[in-house]
């Protein structure tokens, strides 16, 4: 263990467990970390086995997609957690579409707002970015090793403290959270969401996403993914998460992953 983990993990102010079948069977839990992502990538290359979860009050490293920051103040929920899937790397999406299915569920559960799914990573508050999830896999041999999921939920922050386009649960309901109760409904949903992925049983998934993303579905949208740009109106799910897009000239494509803009 490099100096910086043994710091951090020295620091470790308990582990527990959900009582969850996978996702939350061992959760190490921390006051500020560097970030959730780095800890869960440590743990996961020590052999810790699936579904150990690293959670956070804050983090002074926060990463988002593509390299942005993601800001993790004190009040918001941060956690990461392993999962070995088996999955091939094409089949990854899925897994972050059913923990944003999960999240989403979660806050409906809440009742706090009109709450939405914008594919791949986002879960929307009232048409702003509540939560953000950052999936990043270790592959062996072009199989997935493991995958460490990072999600990070705007709870008790201030609208004035939020980035622009972002949202808040306090922000947008005017109550205060437990964030350690919210850590515990998320995580008992993704578990659920993930042992349907194991079972085969993605589809019931996607059928709620459908409904969970209509702020998009049917619109017209913009793509991109590395160099490629997808532009035309989103029509659907496949049924390994990636996106349907009806291009004008009437072909249709599926897009893996990528940035997606609501034109
Ligand atoms: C995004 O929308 O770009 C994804 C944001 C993911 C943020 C979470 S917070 C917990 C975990 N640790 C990180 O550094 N990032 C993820």
């Amino acid at each position: 263990m490099d100096e910086g983990l043994t710091h951090i993990f020295n620091k470790r102010s308990g582990v527990k467990s959900l009582g969850t079948k996978v996702v939350g069977r061992k959760v190490y839990a921390y006051d500020v970390v560097t970030t959730t992502n780095d800890l869960a990538h440590f743990l996961a290359r020590e052999g810790e086995q699936e579904g150990a979860v690293v959670v956070a009050r804050g983090q002074t490293q926060g990463r988002g997609r593509h390299g942005k920051e993601w800001l993790s103040p004190e009040g918001g929920l941060y956690f990461s957690f392993i999962l070995r899937p088996g999955l091939e790397p094409e089949r990854v999406s899925r897994v972050t579409l059913s923990v944003g299915w999960a999240v989403a569920g979660g806050l409906q559960e809440l009742g706090v707002g009109a709450v939405s799914v914008k594919w791949p990573n986002d879960v929307l508050l009232e048409g702003k970015k509540v939560c953000g999830i950052l999936t990043e896999m270790s592959l062996t041999a072009d199989k997935v090793g493991y995958l460490v999921v990072g999600v990070g939920l705007n709870v008790n922050t201030a609208q004035k403290d939020l980035p622009e386009g972002a949202a808040s649960l306090a922000a947008v309901s005017g109550r205060t959270f437990d964030i350690d109760d919210l850590a515990h409904i998320l995580l008992k949903r993704i578990d659920t969401g993930y042992g349907l992925l194991l079972e085969h049983k993605f589809c019931h998934i996607l059928d709620d996403l459908r409904a969970m993303s209509q702020i998009f579905l049917g619109g017209r949208v913009r793509v991109t993914n590395g160099e490629r740009v997808v532009s035309g109106y989103a029509m659907d799910f496949d049924e390994d998460g990636g996106l349907v897009v009806r291009r004008d000239n009437g072909t249709q494509v599926n897009v893996p992953s990528g940035s997606l803009e609501i034109l």
